[in-house]
């Protein structure tokens, strides 16, 4: 039991997340779900709990430093170390403003939660990753943030979102080279 593999999802509770913490238990890794409602958190877990898997809550709203400290606290208390860090969570409210209809404000609350959310939590936590033989941070991105398909209207803050995210991914790769560390995107769907 020891010797698990310790994974810390963020928005678990519900959708891609929800079945990654699953096959991630399944396959014998320590999940920590983590959602910014107590209460839809708690309820996920303990569905994955009555199927006999190893999973636990823990509150994280990841546009809050206070809420990202706390979890770095308990995950230095209860392990010390932390194996793989799923940076899920994100928001989509833009479906229909392009460049010239979006507003600032929805562009900063997406940028606060999709981008600034995730590079929140993995400062927090690389140094509990880097007490893992082999820390993973996997940064869930979209093809919507891929340069190349930067077309078709619409979603004009989720792209500038994501793209910036895959910035990130990049960036800190390069910033962890030499480590135990190692950081990558992934696109559902
Ligand atoms: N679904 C797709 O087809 C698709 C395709 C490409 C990429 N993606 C990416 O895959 C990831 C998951 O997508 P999804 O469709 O599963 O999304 P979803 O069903 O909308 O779930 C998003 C999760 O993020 C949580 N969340 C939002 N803001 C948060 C915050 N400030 N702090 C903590 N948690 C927060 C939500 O919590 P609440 O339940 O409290 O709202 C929810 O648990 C996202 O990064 C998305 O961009 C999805």
């Amino acid at each position: 039991m020891a010797d698990k593999k310790i994974d810390v999802v963020t928005g678990g509770n519900k959708g891609v997340s929800y079945g990654a913490c699953r096959l991630l238990a399944e396959a014998g890794v320590r999940v920590v779900l983590t959602a910014r409602d107590e209460s839809r958190g708690s309820e996920a877990v303990d569905k994955l709990r009555s199927e006999g898997l190893d999973v636990h809550f823990h509150q994280l709203d990841i546009t809050d430093s206070k809420s990202v400290h706390w979890l770095e606290l308990h995950l230095a208390k209860d392990f010390n170390r932390l194996d793989i860090l799923i940076n899920n969570a994100a928001i989509l409210t833009d479906r229909s403003l392009s460049s010239l209809t979006l507003d600032l404000d929805t562009l900063t609350r997406m940028m606060d939660t999709n981008m600034y959310g995730p590079l929140r939590v993995s400062q927090a936590l690389v140094p509990l990753l880097e007490k893992s033989p082999a820390g993973r941070i996997v940064n869930v991105s979209s093809w919507f943030g891929s340069m190349a398909e930067m077309q078709g209207g619409g979603y004009a803050a989720y792209r500038m979102t994501k793209a910036a995210l895959n910035a990130l991914t990049q960036i800190m790769a390069d910033d962890l080279r030499g480590t135990s560390v190692t950081v990558n995107a992934a696109c559902p769907g």
